[in-house]
């Protein structure tokens, strides 16, 4: 087992660190305030060929590992997590869906636009009454002549206002239960789709969230994703990549939290010492440092796994569950060492927990990873 990332994979980590630095971090502050999107971080990112990043050259993509993928995550994630989750679902929960299983037709229109980062993508998988709880899905689409009819609602659309393609889930037949799910591709122009309420979040808030009404919307038939009954497997087929994303996404907070941690504990004096001397501060870092590693880790075996064509959904569900934890304590504890300082604004350790709370609860909250871990233990 080699521990050491190849040379194309320390290429892809600078690339991504120079970026994050000079095209990120000077907006990051001011976006979240503002809740503002940023769209010209996006396109930029396109042209770089992260929102692609995993999808065959053929299909416009950059044709990378999955590890390639985390690696740039963590490292966009590490300065602002709202740009890390806009790349994750696109290039996981849409990229993904269309490569898999679309036909040429749909990769031509669809697949090739999103890979390059000209398009931007959207999931739209949860409902009002349907989160954890994926199998209940209310939104119906019945077929009449050379379109599908949908209606419904969405909520919690990550890229939701912004996006131009969604990947959708409406029930085809209820008598099949999740067995008649099915997968849509939808343009935001479609007659009958409508763009709801904004969402005003804790953290994160530079991404975009919200819900989609869908009012007799009316899609070609020949944008059915697969065939019918085949949206709930894609779904969670497309989940099980998202949480490789999401834990490199917490793996990127987790780090930033610990790295300020450490400077600021070098720098701080208390007790005519900087605070670093003092076990208490030592404890808490050498705490953060084991389990960012563990997190990286996990992380990273699930990638390998994927990429490998093996079984993944046990190890992806570890990997969200343990880095995600590992962003929420390891941002308290960078609060904790900063002090008041911690707790306002001017530093900047007050957000990364903020968006680190998020990460144990999209893609699957930490209850449902543990649902999913045991489900495989047992199996
Ligand atoms: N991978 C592959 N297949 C899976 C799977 C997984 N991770 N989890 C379940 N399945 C399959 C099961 O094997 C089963 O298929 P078979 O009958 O063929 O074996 C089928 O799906 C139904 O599963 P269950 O019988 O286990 O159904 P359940 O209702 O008991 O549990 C669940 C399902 C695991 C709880 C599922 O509903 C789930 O994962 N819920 C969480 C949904 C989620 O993650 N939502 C996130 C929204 S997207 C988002 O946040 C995006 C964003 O914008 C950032």
């Amino acid at each position: 087992m080699d521990f050491n990332l190849t040379e194309e994979h320390i290429y892809i980590q600078q690339t991504a660190r120079d970026f994050a630095k000079n095209e990120i971090a000077p907006t990051a502050v001011d976006r979240d305030i503002k809740a503002e999107f940023p769209a010209e971080i996006v396109t930029k990112l396109g042209e770089l060929g992260f929102m692609g990043m995993m999808v065959s050259p053929e299909w416009g993509g950059s044709g990378l590992d999955t590890l390639s993928y985390v690696i740039a995550m963590e490292e966009i994630s590490k300065v602002d997590a709202s740009v890390g989750v806009i790349m994750s679902v696109n290039n996981s929960l849409v990229c993904h869906g269309l490569q898999k299983y679309g036909n040429d037709e749909q990769k031509e229109k669809y697949l090739k636009p999103l890979a390059m980062g000209q398009k931007l993508g959207a999931f739209a998988l949860s409902e009002p009454e349907a989160g954890s709880d994926a199998t209940d899905q209310k939104s119906v689409a019945e077929l009449k002549g050379d379109y599908y009819y949908l209606n419904g609602m969405k909520n919690w659309i990550t890229n939701g206002t912004k996006a131009d393609y969604y990947l959708l889930q409406a029930v085809t037949d209820k008598s099949k239960g999740y067995k008649g799910i099915s997968t849509f591709i939808l343009e935001r122009d479609f007659e009958g789709f409508e763009i709801g309420k904004k969402e005003d979040k804790l953290g994160i808030r530079s991404s975009d969230t919200c819900s989609i009404g869908l009012n007799n919307c009316k899609v070609p038939k020949e944008n059915l994703l697969g065939s019918e009954g085949l949206g709930f497997k894609i779904a969670m087929d497309t989940l099980n990549g998202g949480r490789i994303g999401i834990a490199s996404q917490a793996l990127g907070i987790a780090q930033a939290s610990y790295e300020a941690a450490v400077k600021y504990s070098k720098e701080r004096k208390a007790f005519d010492a900087p605070i670093a001397h003092l076990q208490a501060i030592q404890f808490k870092l050498a705490d953060m440092a084991v389990n960012i590693e563990a997190s990286r880790m996990l992380t990273y075996k699930a990638a390998l796994l994927k990429d490998a064509n093996e079984k993944y959904i046990k190890e992806s569900a570890m990997a969200k569950l343990y880095a995600s934890k590992t962003a929420v304590n390891a941002a308290l504890e960078s609060i904790q060492i900063h002090g008041g300082y911690g707790y306002v604004r001017e530093y900047l350790v007050e957000r990364y927990l903020r968006d680190a709370k998020i990460t144990e609860i999209y893609e699957g909250t930490s209850e449902i990873q543990k649902i999913v871990i045991s489900r495989e233990v047992l199996r």
